[in-house]
């Protein structure tokens, strides 16, 4: 087991445990569970029944039988009254500042579980179990926690760090294939953005990964994460720009996710959302032809199927990246790249460009 702890500049020290097979975490991180009165274990109602037998030989019950909370499936999770139904089931069965949370599940699980654990009681601890490829290099890491509103994403949301974030990739064996790709649409954003040697330790695994390798996925998840808890901490709340270029598609792909009413997933998104920050980028002049070139052709080992289900709804789109809560006050504000590994922010692309890169994030 690969084990990383990191400073996060405001909060504290956050371990994050990363293995294939891993047992019994409580034995290794003895203070953090030792100390907690009760145990809530979240995940998806979706959630294959391996998930939950994996989950319970990593946090085997001890004298206190957990309580379980189970959400719906995947973005339907993530609102305001799953978490309040979380709240109240906590307080209903005596949680107190000491109790534990774990969230095992893919993103919407840990985002929904975390954004819980923030608020009951102004905050409890909380331990994520990123179960999918896209929660282990991306989302179950780095303490962002939200629900949406509005039809759209991470409206509300806060910061608050794990204790502990434990990827085991033996989670990813059951994993069907479009989520694997999903995870590789993130995985692309790293390389994309992500400096040289991170990006051929990516591309080398890239297509193995999606076809489910596990030494493949093991790699990436290790490179992945020591990458994002680098820039995490450095840069926790997103406030001196080097936290902000993990962003980089999403402006686009949140706003796709939303016109696809929660179908499309994240991943995907986000791999067509760097579709378009690639086009916005050489059409500005920032980056050139060949650069583009090489940069579009990482998407390529995805194979991404036709982006059924998403409304051609170009105003509403507009609308749509105008009020993502990245946009910072401007009109809209996208991560683009100079060149691969050279992401910057920009602000106000125009709408005849903006709806060029719509189609192109459609196509
Ligand atoms: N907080 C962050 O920093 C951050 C970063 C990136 C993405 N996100 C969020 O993460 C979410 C996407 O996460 P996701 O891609 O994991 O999707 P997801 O959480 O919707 O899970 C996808 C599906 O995989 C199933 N699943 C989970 N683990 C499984 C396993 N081991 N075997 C078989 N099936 C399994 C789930 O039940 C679900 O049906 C989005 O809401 C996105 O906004 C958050």
């Amino acid at each position: 087991m690969k084990t990383f702890s990191f400073n996060v500049k405001t909060s504290r020290t956050v371990k994050a445990a990363l293995g294939r097979g891993m047992e019994n975490v409580p034995a290794q991180f003895p203070a953090l569970f030792a100390g907690a009165d009760k145990l809530c274990l979240v995940t998806g109602s979706d959630a294959p029944p391996s998930l939950r037998a994996r989950a319970l030989s990593l946090f085997p019950e001890g004298k206190t039988p957990h309580l379980y909370f189970w959400l719906p499936p995947s973005e339907k999770a993530k609102t305001l009254e799953e978490a309040g139904r979380l709240c109240a089931f906590l307080f209903d069965n005596g949680f107190s500042r000491n109790s534990l949370l774990i969230a095992a599940g893919g993103g919407a699980v840990t985002d929904l579980a975390g954004f819980a654990a923030s608020i009951y009681m102004r905050g409890v601890n909380w331990v994520s179990v990123p179960t999918t490829f896209l929660g282990q290099i991306d989302a179950g890491l780095g303490g962002k926690t939200a629900v949406n509103l509005g039809g759209a994403k991470n409206i509300a949301g806060t910061f608050h760090q794990p204790a502990l974030a434990v990827c085991d990739t033996a989670f990813l064996d059951s994993l069907p294939h479009a989520e694997l790709r999903s995870g590789a649409g993130e995985l692309v954003k790293y390389a994309m953005i992500g400096p040289a040697g991170l990006r051929s330790e990516l591309l080398k695994h890239l297509p193995r990964a999606v076809s489910g390798d596990k030494t493949a996925l093991t790699a990436c998840v290790s490179a992945c994460a020591a990458y994002k808890l680098k820039l995490v901490a450095k840069d926790e709340k997103d406030e001196t720009g080097l936290r902000e270029v993990l962003n980089f598609g999403h402006t686009v792909g949140h706003a796709l996710e939303a016109l696809a009413g929660g179908r499309l997933p994240h991943g995907e998104a986000v791999a067509r959302g760097a579709r378009a920050a690639l086009l916005i980028s050489r059409e500005t002049r920032s980056l050139s032809a060949a650069d583009h070139r090489k940069l579009y052709s990482m998407l390529d080992a995805l194979r991404l199927p036709p982006a059924r289900g998403v409304r051609r709804d170009f105003k509403k789109f507009l609308s749509l990246v105008s009020k993502d809560k990245k946009a910072r006050g401007a009109e809209n504000r996208f991560i683009l790249l100079e060149g691969p590994g050279r992401p910057f922010a920009a602000e106000n692309i125009k709408p005849a460009l903006l709806r060029k890169a719509f189609a192109e994030a459609l196509k």
